[in-house]
């Protein structure tokens, strides 16, 4: 077997360009086998068997993106602040995906750790992730008379479970900038970012040292804007996606797209790969935003179910009960615009009139309430984040997850393929 392929039809495209002038798509000796993609049998016992080149078949998995990350199978598991783990990471990367670890909320020393757990969990490349902007506009101006308004919904609830209201405490910011360095200085594969665009330096040094950039777009205009500051990635991040909405040009509330409509405006808007975000939780999902030009998928919410993620087991429950049809859009978590299952929390904190901090300061008096809520098995007063997506989520391991993902769509990617490379006339 030839470890390297000939110039290879792009999946779903007509012509990518290549990446080196050359051949963009790799074939390793430790690839999935692929017979099934035409037809023959799918090796679903693991994850690392050798694909079978039968002359026919054009790897569903081998895209630009999967060539810049330099794993398997482009499947990335969305990094997830605050309920991220090294666990989840290095299952993900392990089992060929791309694992990544949403760090936004850690101190640049915190990071330092999780990046060393993380290698002694895993040699392949995974992503660490934060966020540009880490606050918004009165965050610092915020004071003890804000706090006790945001407060009052909630003190209810806390009381009632036994709990002590929280005190005022003055707020002390976490600067993006020093959690970029110990990012980079400690030569992250992958560093990741929603919330805009990082400073040029920062880009510069990436480039220099091999680190792939991803950004996160939610609008079309907002991937052009990464694309020239030259970001390596792109995830086209759609409105259905659990937790935050990471807009950046225009206030997020007015950046509401569906990844239908985002992806193929995105794809035809810029020439670095893009990763589909929003919505995904199956094979179909994947083949999908596939066939709309990404060339990987970006899961949060399915692999928040899994026992790996750091998802309280009345969140991850409340996933695979198959209750969580009903997802909203709220400020009330946070301060900035998220998406949860609609429950009693999310609707109380959604009303008219319900003062909600700036960015990140509403964090603290709903972290108080979570504390109390969780021990006493009231999932109704947490923030339950989640995708519309959230009860197609099955799997509660995550390498059974990316297992089962890259089996099924191994099993039915092979007419798609075949009609698109018809269509492409090659
Ligand atoms: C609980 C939760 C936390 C998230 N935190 C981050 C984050 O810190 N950074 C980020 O880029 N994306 C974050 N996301 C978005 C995911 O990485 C991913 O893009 C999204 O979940 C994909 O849509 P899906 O939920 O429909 O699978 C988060 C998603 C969830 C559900």
């Amino acid at each position: 077997m030839s470890p390297v392929r000939s110039r290879s039809p792009a999946p779903f495209h007509a012509n990518y360009p290549d990446l080196n002038g050359t051949s963009v798509y790799r074939h390793r000796e430790n690839d999935f086998e692929l017979e099934g993609a035409l037809g023959g049998a799918v090796d679903n016992n693991t994850l690392s068997g050798h694909i079978k080149d039968s002359g026919r078949a054009q790897s569903w998995n081998q895209t630009r993106a999967a060539a810049r990350f330099r794993i398997d199978y482009p499947v990335v598991q969305g990094p997830m602040g605050g309920i991220a783990t090294q666990r989840l990471t290095a299952a993900v990367s392990n089992g060929g995906g791309l694992g990544s670890f949403g760090a936004h909320g850690l101190s640049p020393s915190a990071i330092q750790e999780v990046i060393a757990e993380i290698r002694s969990l895993t040699t392949k490349p995974f992503a660490i992730n934060l966020w540009v902007s880490m606050e918004d506009a009165g965050a610092r101006t915020s004071g003890p008379v804000e706090f006790a308004r945001s407060l009052a919904p909630l003190a209810e609830h806390i009381r009632a479970l036994g709990g002590t209201l929280p005190r005022y405490e003055p707020y002390k910011p976490i600067r993006f900038e020093e959690q970029a360095r110990v990012v980079i200085d400690a030569n992250v594969p992958v560093f990741s970012f929603i919330y805009g665009i990082p400073p040029r330096e920062i880009l510069d040094e990436c480039r220099k040292r091999n680190i792939v950039t991803v950004g996160s777009a939610t609008t079309p205009d907002e991937a052009v804007a990464l694309e020239q500051a030259g970001v390596d990635v792109i995830v086209a991040s759609g409105f259905e996606s659990g937790g935050h909405r990471g807009s950046f040009l225009r206030p997020a509330e007015e950046s509401l797209v569906g990844i239908f409509a985002l992806l193929p405006q995105i794809v035809d808007a810029v020439s670095v790969p893009v990763v589909a975000a929003g919505g995904v939780a199956d094979a179909r999902g994947l083949l999908a935003a596939f066939a709309l030009g990404a060339e990987g998928v970006q899961i949060g919410t399915a692999f928040l179910a899994t026992e790996q993620s750091g998802a309280s087991r009345l969140h991850r429950e409340a996933i695979l009960s198959g209750k969580a049809r009903q997802t909203g859009l709220t400020k009330g978590f946070t301060g900035r615009l998220a998406r949860g299952i609609q429950n009693q929390l999310l609707t109380e904190l959604s009303r008219p009139g319900v003062e909600v901090l700036p960015y990140p300061l509403q964090r603290m008096p709903v972290r108080n309430l979570t504390r109390v809520a969780e021990p006493a098995g009231r999932a109704e007063l947490l923030p339950l984040w989640a995708g519309q997506s959230a009860s197609l989520a099955r799997q509660n391991d995550a390498a059974a997850l990316l297992q089962a993902l890259v089996s099924d769509v191994s099993a039915i990617a092979g007419p798609v393929l075949d009609w698109s490379r018809r269509r492409g006339g090659q």
